[in-house]
Formats: structure tokens, sequence, C-alpha cells
């Protein structure tokens, strides 16, 4: 399957290291403002195909047979547009890729969803999390203690680090809000899905009430803006976003009415050796727990040694520190589910069909995020079984998103 990348850095380039693992995928071509060219020469040494680079979205479809949207999030619905007007002048695409999150707030993502009906292409919406093989070994380890005792009832979900790499995620307009929009999205949507019976479609349990907390409890201290300042040119104390979320989410079995919770929390303040995802998860009688900072590999570099390492991050991603004892993740493109999500879309594809996560999930997980951006900066309890409810929720931006958040946030 011949794959046109739209965007060029820091997931394009972790999406090619999947791909070096998935068979049945060729990068055919780029397009990007900026970072083609290094991609198409990694893509070229490691002989993941041509990645010839092309000016435009539209160029680009007339060559490849599957589209993925790994540019920044304020791109979506222009990117989209784009590939709708390239379908309906006749290019003929199998399937269309979106990174998380599909849309700034809901009404960007129903765009999302909408532009891609307008195409009749199928669509795999990527949320790696669920394909995280650790994840998708417990539930397979448990089954059988799970039908004998019943299923989970609560799971916790946290994704953390020190804060992103480029600029526009720090910016609350272009990105959509702070934490909890950026890395909420993968908690909330993982807690959803570790709570869901595996024989279940992934929008199976019914989301019923929504409790949330944001803060910003590092990057808006004055001597942290000012770093802020210095390495992005983004200034949190006339427009700030929110670098810590926590939240609960209560969700319905539909079939026995069973109540279950996911409790999430994000930060861009966490001070360990880098990226930390973890989960755990507790039914009646047993448990499961990940970390990903719990590698088999470990390596120490003391401090006459330290001088050495030329690239922090090759130890994991967000890696903060070059000396110490360091965590190092031996293969993190399959450890956070890129390699998964790539060849279960694949089959998906080739079968004319979506992904297993359709964009109208990527849809279900933003109006939650949504849910849980109300709830915060309103300071209330949603119950998402009331239609006006709903509604508000679904037309809302978050006073953080408007480049308000210094209202709330101080
Ligand atoms: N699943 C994950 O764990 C994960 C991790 C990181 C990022 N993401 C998502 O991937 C997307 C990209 O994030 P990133 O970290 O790679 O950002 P980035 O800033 O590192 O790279 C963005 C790339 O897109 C290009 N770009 C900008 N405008 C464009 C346009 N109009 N058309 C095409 N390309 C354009 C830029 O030149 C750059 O090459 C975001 O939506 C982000 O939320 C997902």
């Amino acid at each position: 399957m011949k794959l046109g990348i739209i965007g060029a850095g820091f997931i394009a380039k972790f999406q090619a290291i999947a791909l070096s693992e998935v068979r049945g995928w060729e990068i055919a071509g780029i397009c990007s403002p900026e970072g083609a060219e290094q991609l198409a020469d990694f893509v070229k040494s490691k002989e993941l195909g041509p990645a010839a680079i092309y000016p435009s979205v539209t160029e680009m479809a007339k060559n490849v047979d599957v589209l993925a949207i790994f540019s920044p999030n304020f791109t979506r619905i222009a990117v989209m547009e784009e590939i709708r007007d390239a379908v309906k002048s006749g290019c003929e695409l199998q399937g269309i890729i979106c990174e998380k999150p599909l849309g700034r707030n809901y009404a960007e993502a129903d765009r999302m969803v909408k532009l891609l009906e307008e195409t009749g292409v199928p669509g795999a919406y990527f949320e790696n999390q669920l394909f995280m093989k650790p994840l998708v070994i417990q539930m397979e380890q448990l089954e059988v203690v799970r039908k004998a005792m019943g299923p989970l009832s609560l799971v916790r979900s946290a994704e953390e680090h020190g804060g992103p790499h480029n600029s526009w995620f720090w910016d609350p307009v272009k990105q959509g809000g702070g934490v909890l929009n950026d890395m909420g999205c993968h908690s909330i949507a993982v807690g959803w899905y570790a709570l869901t019976p595996p024989e279940k479609s992934p929008d199976f349990l019914q989301p019923e009430k929504v409790t949330a907390e944001i803060g910003l409890l590092k990057w808006g201290r004055p001597e942290w803006r000012e770093k802020l300042l210095e390495s992005h040119g983004i200034d949190y104390s006339r427009t700030p976003a929110e670098d810590f979320a926590t939240g609960m989410i209560t969700y319905r079995n539909p079939e026995t009415n069973q109540l279950s919770k996911a409790q999430f929390t994000n930060s861009w303040m966490f001070e360990k050796q880098g990226l930390r995802i973890l989960m755990d998860g507790t039914g009646p009688g047993y448990a499961f727990e990940i970390n990903t900072l719990a590698s088999p590999l470990t390596v120490f570099i003391g401090d006459i040694a330290a001088t050495a390492i030329a690239d922090q991050e090759m130890a994991l991603e967000k890696a903060t520190s070059s000396r110490g004892l360091l965590t190092v993740q031996p293969n993190e493109a399959d450890l956070y589910g890129y390699t998964d999500e790539f060849k279960e879309a694949l089959q998906a594809f080739r079968g004319g069909r979506d992904g297993k996560l359709p964009w109208s999930y990527g849809r279900d997980v933003i109006r939650l995020v949504m849910a849980a951006y109300l709830a915060a900066e309103g300071g209330r309890t949603l119950d998402l079984t009331d239609p006006r409810v709903i509604r508000e929720v679904e037309s809302y931006i978050p006073i953080v998103a408007r480049g308000e958040g210094a209202d709330i946030l101080y």
C-alpha cells in the first residue's frame, strides 16, 4: 500500500520507524512545508519506499493509495478539504489516516467526519495507545478471569512528560487547549477502552458523568514562563494553557447496567526520565498495571561521560536527562502501539473498510475531552445523559483554547 505522509515532524518520523517493522506499506510520498527532505532521507536510508516529495497534497493524492494526516492540529480542516477536493476530482484513495486529536474541538472533529464522508474513502483514527501490546495482552491474559469474575470496574490512565517539543503545541489557540487536549485525548480514550469488554466496540460503554480539574502548576511560574518565552516564543503570562489535568468519567454498560469509572491524569510538568504512560485496572479479584518507564534496559552515564551524549532523546521520548541511571525503551514505536495501528489499518483498507477506530470514534473522544474542559472550567459535574448538556459540550470552545486561560488558570 503506497502511503503519502502529510507533515514531516516528530510523529511522521516516529511512524516511519514503526513502518520499518510492518509489512505491506511503502512510504511513497511526503508533503510538508518543513522537514520533508530530512524525512525522505531517513525513509530512503531504511529502504521504506521512494519517499518522493510533493509540493501539494493534491499532487501527492494522485500518486498514492493512502494519505496520513500527521500535520499540526490547526491544519486539520484545510488539509482535509484539499483531500476531499482531490478525491472529487478523480484521485482514487483506499484510506485516509488522521492522527489524534481529530480536531481542536467538537465542531472541528465533526467537520472532519463529514469531510471524510464526502470522499467515501475509509478512514482510520490513529489512537496508538489502544494498540499498545501490554494493554492488548493483559486483556487476552485476563479474559478467562474477567468472564468468571465480571469486568473491570476502575481504570486509571495517565500520560505525562515535561512539555511538548514544538511551539504550536504550547499555543492554546493553535493546539486546541493545553495538556488536556494534547494528551487527555489519549488517556480518556484508553481508559474507556480498557473498561470495555473486548468483544464489544470501543464506543460500547455509555459515558454518563464527567468531572475534571485543570491547573497551571509549573509553566505559569515567572521563571518557567520566561524559559518558555525564550525557547518557544509563547507568553504564558498572557495566553496560558493548563499543564495539568485530571478527571473522572463514569460509564454505564447498556446491557448489564453496571457502572464503572475511568480516571485520567495528564501533565506537562512531569519530572522523571522521560515520557511515562501509566495504566492500571482493577476488577473483582484481579488487576493489571502498565508503566512504560519500567524497561528491562537501563543504562548509567556518569558525569564524566555525560558530555559524550549528543542526543538526549535517543533513550526515550521526551527524555530530560542525559546522565545518571537512565531508562531506555528498546522499541518505543512498538511499545506505544504505532506498529500495530498501522498493521490494523492496512488490513482494514485492503478490505475496503474503516479501521478499528473510525473517525467517528475520534469525534466521540473529542466530545469527552470537551466535556472535561467544560466540567473543569465551570467547576461542574456534567450529566452526559442530558441532551441539553450534550448540545452544550458539542458547541463548546474551551476558555483556554480561546486564548483566555489567564482568567481561570491564575
Ligand atoms: N500519537 C502520538 O503519540 C502523537 C505524538 C506526537 C504528535 N501527535 C500528533 O501528530 C500531529 C503532528 O505532531 P508533531 O509532533 O509531528 O508536530 P511537529 O511540529 O513536530 O511536525 C509537524 C509537521 O507538519 C508540517 N506542517 C505544518 N503545516 C502543514 C500543512 N499545512 N500541511 C502539511 N504539513 C504541515 C510541519 O512543517 C512539520 O513538518 C499532531 O496532530 C499531534 O497531536 C501524535
